[in-house]
């Protein structure tokens, strides 16, 4: 079969990869997948409708894509000492979704931490269906130590009795208390629920707190720190009767898993990415990999030290360091906005985002923050002892912000260095890739 090129496209993705090449990818949620990923992705396992579960579907011929989903089941169960799982979910928001789905009522209350605390949207935000749908309440950080302040999660859950209770986050740069928050939960008979998107990687490689035994149900995306594809799952270890009283068609409670199973489909979804499944499974055989833990490790020790070395410059780190992959900045006392931060490094190449920090006097737009994380340079192979160099070329670009002879210097330098971190050499490598760029036939 003759490939045509679709210059359009193939341009773009190769001016995107020039991009992610030459750059210091500093965005938190971010990462690169490992060439292995990236083949199964983009596969024939795209053509395949699979509505329902392995061995229980509703189309035929699905014999081999249940090896893939039954692989990811296994897997993922493995990594986080679980008993079951659902990798079906299409993003993190997927996952987050379908467990409302499963457990909430329309108009029901749901706690969690809110979206100017590093919460995310579908904790509970108003323009998200979580805000819109359910009675939000939110809790957040202690403004003085910069972390979860549990005595008011304890308060708000006695106040409003929730069903369910969302711990996790989207920036925050500290370990959770699972045990206090199970505490609070069954005090009020909520649901606890994890959302471990962020720190999942570090968590599968033992370096941070299991939110199991101690939550209920856990969601997660597969592509931040646990380096897979773009997706979501939902675990659970033990299994329990949902808490609507939803029955089987013979008058038995149904239990939470089976509930869930169908929150995902038909509740919230249609056919699962079994392409994407395919990448999320090897992903977690990748993240099973006892290098997988060495590199969690450099990643949490590269945010360490980063933040370190940023405390030396005279940042304010939010909560004074990182447990983590990431940590805010706290910019009010260099004079310079989130918003004004990030569109200056990204003229030197280098990615972060602007980010609300607790107390924020700024609005989402602008904010006074900077999110910073270390899982993609971590992956391209940072060590700690580039990292003086990297934090003194933000800081140099922060402080001649207008001098655009200074910013070129530094992005030279940036791209420069780079060069030393190969991102997919096997493009160049690939036959099918050399066609798919050349020219189309006359
Ligand atoms: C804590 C948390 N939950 C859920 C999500 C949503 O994931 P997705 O973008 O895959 O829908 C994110 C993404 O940033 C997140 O940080």
């Amino acid at each position: 079969m003759h490939i045509q090129g679709d210059t359009a496209i193939f341009g773009a993705l190769l001016r995107e990869l020039d991009r992610q090449r030459r750059g210091l990818e500093l965005i938190a949620s971010e990462n690169f997948t490992s060439w292995q990923v990236l083949r199964v992705m983009g596969s024939w396992l795209t053509n395949k409708y699979a509505e329902g579960l392995p061995r229980k579907r509703y189309y035929g011929g699905c014999q081999h894509i249940d090896e893939v989903e039954e692989l990811a089941i296994e897997r993922v169960k493995q990594l986080f000492n679980a008993r079951w799982a659902n990798v079906q979910p299409h993003s993190g928001a997927q996952a987050n979704m379908a467990v409302m789905y499963a457990v909430l009522e329309p108009g029901d209350t749901i706690l969690g931490l809110g979206l100017p605390h590093g919460g995310h949207l579908t904790h509970g935000a108003p323009v998200n269906f979580s805000g819109r749908y359910y009675r939000a309440i939110h809790y957040g950080l202690d403004e003085e130590t910069g972390r979860i302040n549990y005595d008011q999660v304890e308060e708000l859950a006695h106040i409003h009795k929730p069903k369910l209770i969302v711990c996790g986050a989207s920036a925050y740069s500290r370990d959770w208390d699972y045990a206090r928050l199970r505490q609070i939960a069954d005090a009020v008979n909520a649901i606890l629920m994890a959302d471990i998107a962020h720190p999942a990687g570090l968590i599968a490689a033992g370096l941070l707190q299991n939110p199991f035994p101690y939550c209920h149900i856990v969601t997660s995306t597969t592509h931040k720190t646990l380096r897979g594809p773009r997706g979501g799952f939902i675990l659970m270890q033990e299994d329990f009767p949902n808490p609507r009283g939803l029955t089987t068609a013979s008058g038995k409670i149904r239990k939470m898993s089976s509930v869930l199973d169908s929150a995902v489909f038909p509740g919230v979804q249609g056919g699962p990415l079994e392409h994407v499944i395919a990448g999320k499974a090897v992903a977690f055989w990748e993240a099973l990999q006892p290098s997988f833990k060495e590199y969690a490790r450099q990643v949490i020790a590269n945010a360490q030290t980063m933040a370190r070395l940023f405390q030396e410059k005279g940042y304010t780190i939010v909560s004074g360091g990182t447990d983590t992959h990431l940590f805010l900045i706290d910019l009010r006392n260099k004079g310079i906005t989130g918003k004004e931060a990030e569109e200056t490094l990204e003229k030197v190449d280098i990615t972060v985002n602007k980010n609300m920090i607790p107390g924020d006097p700024n609005p989402p737009r602008i904010t006074s923050g900077i999110r910073i994380g270390t899982a993609a340079i971590t992956t391209r192979g940072i060590r700690q002892e580039h990292l003086p160099q990297i934090v003194e070329w933000i800081d140099e670009a922060l402080r001649y912000r207008d001098n655009d002879q200074k910013l070129r210097k530094i992005r030279e330098a940036v791209n420069q260095f780079m060069r030393q971190f190969p991102l997919y050499p096997q493009v160049e490598e690939d036959p099918w890739w050399q066609q798919a760029f050349a020219p189309p036939q006359t």
